[in-house]
């Protein structure tokens, strides 16, 4: 057994449902307006080490309790969008469902982490025809949502490859570059919105 002990079973079938009610809200939106909200979208369950290893690194007891309850990301979906608007536009239809309730929101597009790093988060609570950690059946499970551009994605990523390598001989001048990429990029995004914008006008 891992640290999901038996709740692991549901966990794939709770991601499966949320991405689809996603890829619907989507689907609504393209019929509508004739454009897409997203360019993809990834769907992960973190898997039973490094939820252990979060549940250390944060001093939370390794349990089933903290994996599910304290940690609200074992399930998570990245949505990566075109343009930022997208992002707002889909936040809004996500608050909209009927089958979530949002329990935290994080605008790091506004509010950039001091490293650069820029998404949308949202911690969802769905209700689910499964027996949850308190017993409760409907259950509850909180699952994580990260809204993104393309650019802010690409950005993640390479930061995230620094963050994981120990052994970095430069890594003041490698955290000041990627800090400075980080702001090209969001200027970058933020011309990509306008253009649009513009073309958008003048139809
Ligand atoms: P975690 O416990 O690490 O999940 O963070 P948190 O509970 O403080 O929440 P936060 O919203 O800051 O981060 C949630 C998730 O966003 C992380 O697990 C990462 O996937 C992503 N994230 C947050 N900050 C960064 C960052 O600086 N760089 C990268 N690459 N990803 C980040
Ligand atoms: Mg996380």
């Amino acid at each position: 057994m891992n640290i999901y002990e038996k709740y692991g079973d549901v966990l794939p079938e709770i991601l499966n449902e949320v991405t689809d009610y996603l890829k619907q809200i989507n689907e609504t939106y393209k019929e509508k307006h004739h454009d897409k909200l997203y360019e993809h979208l990834i769907a992960r369950v973190k898997t039973p080490e490094s939820m252990e290893e979060k549940c250390q690194r944060k001093g939370y007891a390794v349990t089933t309790k903290s994996a599910l309850k304290e940690c609200k990301d074992a399930i998570g979906i990245r949505v990566v969008c075109g343009f930022i608007d997208d992002i707002y536009t889909f936040v809004d239809l996500i608050k909209q469902a009927s089958w979530s309730e949002i329990v935290n929101e994080k605008d790091y597009i506004k509010n950039a982490k001091p490293n650069g790093y820029r998404s949308y988060h949202l911690i969802l609570k769905v209700k689910v025809p499964f027996e949850d950690i308190d017993g409760n059946n409907p259950g509850q499970y909180f699952v994580e949502i990260q809204l993104r551009t393309i650019a802010m994605d690409s950005w993640a990523s390479l930061e995230h490859r620094m963050k994981y390598k120990h052994d970095i001989k430069n890594p003041e001048q490698i955290t000041k570059e990627l800090k400075r990429t980080a702001d090209e990029l969001a200027s970058c995004d933020i011309s990509m919105q306008t253009i649009r914008n513009l073309i958008e006008e003048n139809r």
